[in-house]
């Protein structure tokens, strides 16, 4: 069997969705459980985006020790020394260093040349070399890039020191056969192609990101850039959990393996679920509710008589049912705590701890189980500190055939205030009555409510979208009431447009 090369990019692409930001802490929480997870590398960030990119590069860097830890950096001198610079405290570290190679790139947007290209490709590959042994070199949108010119670079890329060459489709356009064949056209032509790893960085605008991936890997990649649940840019990118279990489940086709530990596969779903506030849908392959339960009779009575004449893959080998009850109303503060930090979690300050605990027990008391779940999102909540905006109580009302009405105080910078106002529902009286106080001028983008566990006893957690000035923000908020979990979550959205962060984005810039 081959070894394919897994490559994680949630914290780097997955944040790149409108609205997943993520804060430092949650970062480490994520790249702790990639750890886990057996994930070869970890693309943390971006380390010349913003100081909190690279901030939580470097307490990526710090924290974790198995895995290789990456930063994106575009090809000019700033981004490489800064990605550098964020990666010193890494035992393994890796700089991904990328230029757009398509015509449409080259002339529209970084107006240079093809052969100013490959000369800055060389240069930045050089450089990069001069402070990592690592180095990854990406062609942006060779999925529309001439052949002939991609053998150019990428030979005169892997001369220069790159040991790993990306492929990326960054707009999501190939079609698997034609990507494939890309690759198998690369690997022949490109006569120093040996001394290189090739990968690929498939998005998912035309449905086709794991697709193009195995077609990639049937054709000779050995390296895929994959997110948890397919977070990513626009349309997203492959799913890690896809690749995985497609190379695994048609071993037959492939005969290549991972080092991935797939039983996290379900359990960091949900906390990347959990932290962005992104929704799984439930046929989602995989990770979605909906992915092993059978609901037809024909189906139902199959798998009872023979698991395997309608399933595939099994449910408990990417983690289904893995999540016991955990706590309950007696478990104390060191049994949370030593919880938490199984879980990747640990708390700046005793405040901190502190918080969280007594959220805990408040829950304890209306839930009689705890799952991890509970505590992931309870973790997300208490997440930040300072905050301008807080709930202090609601009293909401609703009755068939009255107006809903909604009954608020809230803490502004310490100072209580009540408002109060009606709505089409209790959860539209109690954004009415928010905003009265707040005065936002925000759009609300998207409301979403999950449930985290089973039973109708689970806590709802609630996903508030808000956009002002451009700037988009994911609230979070979960609650055994979802009226509650609401106003927290459209809180917590608040809170953060008042924090705000400017960050740069890759692909923005020329060069
Ligand atoms: O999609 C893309 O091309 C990227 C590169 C920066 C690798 O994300
Ligand atoms: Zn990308």
């Amino acid at each position: 069997m081959s070894q394919l090369v897994i490559f994680d990019t949630t914290l780097r692409d997955g944040e790149q969705s409108p609205g997943a930001s993520m804060t430092k802490d949650e970062k480490v929480r994520i790249a702790k459980s990639l750890e886990k997870m057996k994930v070869d590398i970890i693309e943390a960030g971006f380390a010349a985006a913003s100081v909190g990119d690279f901030n939580s590069i470097q307490a990526v860097a710090q924290a974790v020790k198995n895995s290789t830890v990456c930063s994106l950096a575009r090809a000019v001198d700033g981004d490489i020394d800064r990605a550098a610079e964020a990666l010193q405290a890494a035992e393994m570290a890796r700089i991904h260093t990328f230029i757009a190679t398509s015509p449409i790139h080259m002339e529209y947007k970084l107006r240079m040349s093809p052969e100013q290209v490959i000369e800055r490709a060389v240069y930045a590959v050089k450089r990069a070399r001069n402070l990592v042994a690592d180095v990854e070199f990406s062609c942006e949108d060779a999925g529309r890039s001439d052949d002939d010119f991609l053998c150019r670079i990428i030979e005169a890329s892997i001369n220069a020191g790159a040991r790993t060459i990306n492929i990326p489709d960054t707009v999501g356009y190939a079609i698997p056969e034609e990507f494939g064949y890309k690759i198998k056209t690369l690997l022949n032509r490109i006569p120093n192609a040996d001394k290189a790893i090739f990968s690929v960085h498939c998005h998912n605008d035309l449905g086709l990101a794991v697709a193009n991936s195995l077609s990639a890997v049937a054709n000779g990649a050995r390296q895929v850039e994959c997110t948890i649940n397919g977070l990513g840019e626009r349309a997203g990118n492959a799913a890690l959990e896809e690749v995985v279990m497609g190379l695994r489940t048609r071993s037959d086709l492939f005969n290549m393996s991972t080092n991935i530990d797939t039983s996290q596969i379900v359990p960091i779903s949900r906390m990347v679920s959990s932290i962005t506030g992104f929704p799984v849908q439930p046929n989602k392959a995989i990770v979605g509710a909906n992915a092993f339960a059978h609901e037809s009779g024909i189906h139902q009575d199959g798998v009872l008589k023979h698991r395997e004449t309608y399933e595939i893959m099994k449910a408990e080998d990417v983690g289904w049912g893995a999540n016991k009850m955990v706590m309950g109303k007696h478990s104390g503060r060191a049994a949370f705590r030593a919880r938490l930090d199984e879980l990747g979690v640990s708390f700046e300050s005793d405040q901190a701890l502190n918080t969280a605990f007594a959220r805990f027990k408040e829950l304890a008391d209306k839930k009689h189980e705890i799952f991890d779940e509970d505590l992931q999102a309870l973790v997300s909540e208490v997440r930040t500190q300072d905050n301008k905006y807080e709930l202090v109580t609601l009293q909401a009302h609703s009755q068939t055939g009255e107006i809903p009405t909604a009954k608020l105080t809230v803490s502004i910078e310490g100072k209580e205030s009540e408002c109060e106002s009606q709505g089409s529902g209790p959860v539209d009286a109690a954004f009415k009555a928010i905003e009265d106080l707040a005065n936002s001028g925000a759009n609300v983008q998207l409301y979403s409510v999950n449930a985290i566990t089973s039973g109708t006893d689970s806590q709802g957690e609630v996903t508030v979208r808000l956009e002002k000035g451009g700037r988009i923000v994911n609230g979070l908020g979960s609650d055994t009431d979802i009226v509650v979990a609401s106003a927290k979550a459209y809180i917590d959205a608040l809170n953060q447009l008042e924090s705000g962060s400017d960050k740069a984005h890759p692909q923005a810039h020329a060069v």
